[in-house]
């Protein structure tokens, strides 16, 4: 640790053209934006053996000259992100074989040219969010072999126009992001190299199904699939996630969704975690969760149900279940405590803004309180109407559902 605490040695270097750099620790180029608009030339940065990254980020660049990076032997590193840069030359990232994070995030690129990673054997990280890229040539990124974390999101890219083999060469890849481009209709083998996958990213991908190049068996390594913000209206193919058997995390917050078939999660043995809040189902089957071991956080928040079977949940770990914002107007009796009978420990419980029937409400009020469950008490204090009739009893009947959801729309919304 003395070495730590000891000097750390600070070697400024003010360059002469703009924008301005700094050295730190002699290995580290950091620079800020002059006044104008900038072409980076030989120079600047260039010309220094013991430089290992190089931040550029924001710099008000428009174009990399030929030589701008020369002689860097140790680079490392590079940030050009938040520049105007529309295009690299082929050779600009020649030399440098070291390089293993690139980040080119928020640019203007929409082109690269074959052979412009030739001598990047080493990189791990390409960052391309936020550029104007609609496909990629194929053999672009073939001598990426080491790549580990890939971010394409925020372009303009056409999934279905994509060659399905541009990432044929980089079987390592750990993370993908494909968000916010329209990869509907894309091909099924996209992914079919890969060997690692652990996270991928389709969430604003303007997909109406769960992509097949998304589900596929040599991707039974994925642990995070995020497909929110999409137009699935539909899980009804019961063997889609067959593969996916060490999958963690899934998001399909924000669809349309409206059916799902009670056997499409059994194979996700090691599930964690499933957003289903903000679509338009309306009924859980019996078995959607069951014996999920690993299970235990479930938001079904903002949807239409209107009876919540306690079977579903059965054999599950769950901790964390989101009702809130559906269409029921009384629980099972003894919901919690039939939870607990079976093995389920909840210690986080929100089922506010539904047409609850007070007595029913009352009812799952005294549990919670009881049992020391965490909820959304601030909605209980009286200061807003939350339910409706006073009769005394809880009527656990589905026909009684709309008369009640009917005078709740009424009085309370
Ligand atoms: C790339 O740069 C952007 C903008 O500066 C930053 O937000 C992002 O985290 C960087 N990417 C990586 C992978 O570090
Ligand atoms: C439960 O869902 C509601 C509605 O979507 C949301 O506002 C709330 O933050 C969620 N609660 C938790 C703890 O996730």
């Amino acid at each position: 640790m003395a070495r730590a605490a000891c000097i750390v040695l600070l070697f400024i270097a003010v360059i002469r053209a703009d924008p301005t750099c700094v050295t730190h620790h002699e290995t580290d180029v950091v620079c800020t934006a002059g006044p104008t608009d900038h072409i980076l030339v030989r120079g600047l940065v260039s010309e220094n053996k013991k430089t290992t990254g190089i931040t550029l980020r924001d710099c008000r660049i428009t174009d990399v000259e030929l030589e701008a990076f020369h002689h860097l032997p140790a680079l490392e590193y590079i940030d050009l992100s938040s520049n105007k840069i529309r295009r690299l030359k082929l050779g600009v990232l020649d030399g440098f074989k070291k390089l293993q994070a690139l980040n080119l995030s928020y640019n203007m690129l929409s082109k690269f040219p074959l052979g412009l990673f030739d001598q990047k054997p080493k990189l791990r990280m390409l960052d391309l969010k936020g550029n104007r890229f609609e496909e990629f040539e194929l053999g672009v990124f073939d001598p990426l072999k080491k790549l580990k974390h890939v971010d394409l999101s925020s372009n303009a890219i056409l999934g279905k126009n994509l060659n399905p083999y541009i990432f044929g060469q980089s079987r390592q890849i750990q993370s993908i992001d494909f968000s916010r481009n329209d990869m509907s209709n894309t091909p099924d083998l996209m992914l079919a190299a890969f060997e690692n996958l652990d996270f991928l990213n389709l969430d604003r991908c303007s997909l109406n199904q769960v992509p097949r190049f998304a589900t596929r068996l040599n991707l039974q390594t994925m642990k995070h699939l995020i497909l929110s913000t999409n137009k699935i209206t539909s899980l009804s193919n019961p063997k889609i996630f067959r593969h996916l058997i060490k999958l963690e995390n899934l998001n399909f917050v924000a669809n349309s969704i409206e059916k799902i078939h009670g056997d499409i999660f059994k194979p996700l043995k090691n599930i964690q975690l499933i957003f289903l809040n903000k679509n338009k189902i309306k009924v859980i089957p019996e078995s959607l969760f069951r014996n999920l071991q690993h299970l235990n956080n479930v938001d079904l928040s903002k949807n239409r149900i209107e009876s919540v079977p306690v079977n579903a949940f059965r054999g599950t770990n769950l901790k964390i279940l989101n009702l809130s914002g559906n269409r029921f107007t009384y629980l099972q009796d003894n919901f919690y405590l039939e939870l607990w009978n079976s093995g389920v420990r909840l210690s986080q419980f929100f089922f506010d803004d539904n047409p609850w029937q007070c007595s029913c409400l009352n009812d799952v009020l005294v549990e919670v309180k009881k049992y020391g469950i965490l909820y959304r008490g601030d909605k209980y204090r009286g200061q807003r109407p939350v339910c409706v009739t006073n009769e005394f009893n809880c009527k656990r009947q589905s026909a009684s559902n709309d008369y009640y959801s009917q005078m709740y729309d009424n009085t309370i919304l």
